[in-house]
This record gives structure tokens, sequence and C-alpha cells, in this order.
């Protein structure tokens, strides 16, 4: 029960990573505020909580619908936790064929939205004394390959901005910290991008067949992986540590050969022909 007494708002929690984070926190002792877009999904988690977990509409790209979701958080009682999770896969495009307004609509609910759920809980957690934050990023902050580039460019935003508001923050009491999340079986890649409902359990199941396989660890990512991260960061196991981020991806990002591969062009093994 690390979050027994805490009060903790999570966007994006309708589905996914968001869900099981709220779930963990719940189940863990806090009080969970969940702000999205989906009514449905939404709903349904908070029935599901004996009382632990309520929701509220909040469209991240609004900033007005953040700052009534954390007033909600207030009014209820105050403001320890955030997770800063809602987010979508955003303008697909290239960059030399991306529409001005589509870039400018995947930063704001990939990045502005994060800078803005910072900028209207810090100053409630500063009333309460103490705060900690965690905001979602992606491994496609790190490389080119994982995601398209409107995403990719948000995602790394996301790492220098917890950086930036770790240092502004430490002087109340709050840390900021991300996390990075590898290949994870979500609704991202299905209902989020169109695939039918009746389709999702399905192309989910073939997704994670795949995935497992787009990794060192020989596993498809679970919501869960993420979610316990999450924790971490946000319980007082974590009191040292703010300003950085934990990478959570199954070892996706030192890839999949081996440490030393012979086969490899311009390796000594290449060069052994020449003698
Ligand atoms: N799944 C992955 O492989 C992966 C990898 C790296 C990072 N992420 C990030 O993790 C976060 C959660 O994604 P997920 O994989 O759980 O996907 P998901 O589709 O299961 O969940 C995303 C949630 O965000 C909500 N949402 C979308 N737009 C919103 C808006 N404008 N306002 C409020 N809520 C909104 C959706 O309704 C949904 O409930 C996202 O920020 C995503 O970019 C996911």
């Amino acid at each position: 029960m690390r979050f027994e007494g805490k009060r903790a708002v999570v966007t994006g929690a309708a589905s996914g990573i968001g869900r099981a984070t709220a779930l963990r926190l719940a189940n863990e002792g806090a009080t969970v505020l969940v702000g999205d877009i989906d009514a449905e999904g939404g709903a349904a988690l908070a029935e599901m909580s004996a009382g632990r977990i309520a929701f509220q509409h909040c469209d991240v790209t609004d900033a007005a619908q953040i700052e009534a979701l954390m007033a909600t958080a207030d009014a209820g009682g105050g403001l320890d936790l955030l997770v800063n999770n809602a987010g979508a896969g955003g303008a697909r495009e290239k960059i030399g064929e991306i529409a001005p307004e589509d870039w400018d609509r995947t930063q704001s609910l990939l990045l502005r939205s994060v800078a803005l759920g910072i900028r209207y809980a810090a100053p409630l957690m500063e009333k309460r004394g103490q705060g900690a934050i965690v905001n979602i990023s992606s491994v496609s902050a790190m490389g080119s390959g994982y995601a398209p580039i409107a995403y990719s460019t948000a995602k790394a935003g996301v790492l220098h901005l917890s950086k930036l508001a770790a240092a502004d923050l430490a002087a109340r009491n709050i840390r900021v910290n991300a996390v990075v999340p590898g290949f994870i079986v979500t609704n991202i890649f299905t209902s989020s991008v169109g695939v039918p409902a009746e389709q999702v359990e399905a192309v989910k199941g073939a997704i994670a067949a795949g995935a497992a396989n787009a990794q060192p660890v020989k596993r498809a990512g679970r919501p869960e992986d993420i979610a316990a991260a999450v924790c971490f960061l946000l319980s007082d196991d974590a009191g040292f540590v703010t300003g950085t981020h934990l990478l959570v991806d199954g070892g996706m990002l030192i890839g999949t050969r081996p440490s030393w591969d012979p086969d490899m062009p311009g390796t000594m093994s290449a060069l052994d022909a020449f003698r």
C-alpha cells in the first residue's frame, strides 16, 4: 500500500498503459482521478474500482479542460501524484509532406498537454508540500525507425521537458521523471487507428505474437510493465530520483544482435577476408 492517503491524476487512463497505472495506484491505496476523451472506457474503469477511481471527461489538447481536471482533484482533497500519459499516434506523414496543422495537432496532444498538466498540477502539489510527476515518453524519442516524426519529436520533447521541470520544481519538493516504454501491445495500434471493435482482440493477438520478437526479452510488452515503472517513480522508493527517465523496453534499444556480430560489414571478420 505505497500510496495510502495519496491522491493521483492519470490522463489517458480509459485504456492501455494509463488504465493499468490507475488500477495499480488504486490497488496500492491511492484515490485516482482519470481524465480521458473515452467516456465509455473511463466510466467502465471507475465502475470496477469500488470508489477508488473517478472519471472526468478531459481532452488534453484543451488547456481549460486540463485545468478543470486538476481543479476537480483539488476540490476533492488535493493532488500528490500526476501521470501525463494520454496520447495517440498523431500525424503519420514524413517531414517533406506533413501539413503545418497536423504537426501542431500532434505536438499539442503529446507535448503541450504534458507541459500544461505540470503547469496546472504544480501549484496544487505545492499546497500539499510535496508531489511526484511521471510523463510518458517513448523509445521513438531516442532513435529513428520506431514511430512517425511528429510523434517521435514530441516524445523527445517530453524527455527534456521532464528534466527542466524537475529542475524548476525541486525547490517545491516536487519530483518529475519520465518513463520510456518500448513496444507495448495496446489500443494505440488498434481502435486508436480505426480497427473495428469486433476485430480489436484478434489484431492485438497478432501484434502480441510479433511483438515477442521485437526485442531481446522474448515476450510482448504489457501495460502492467509500464505501470510498475511509473509507480516506482511515483513512490517514496524513488524519493531521491528526479529529472531522469526509466527505459522499459525489454532491451529493444540495445537491439537483438549479440554483443559482437562477426557478419556486420566493417568488423574484424570482414577485414580478415583481406589477410
Ligand atoms: N503502446 C506503446 O507501444 C507505447 C510506446 C511508447 C509510448 N506510448 C505512450 O503511452 C501512452 C499511452 O498509450 P497506450 O499505448 O496505452 O495507448 P491507448 O490507446 O491504449 O491509450 C491511450 C489513451 O489516451 C486517450 N486519449 C487519446 N487522445 C486523448 C486526448 N486528446 N485527451 C485525453 N485522452 C486522450 C485515449 O482515449 C486512450 O484511453 C501514450 O502517450 C503513448 O504515446 C505507448
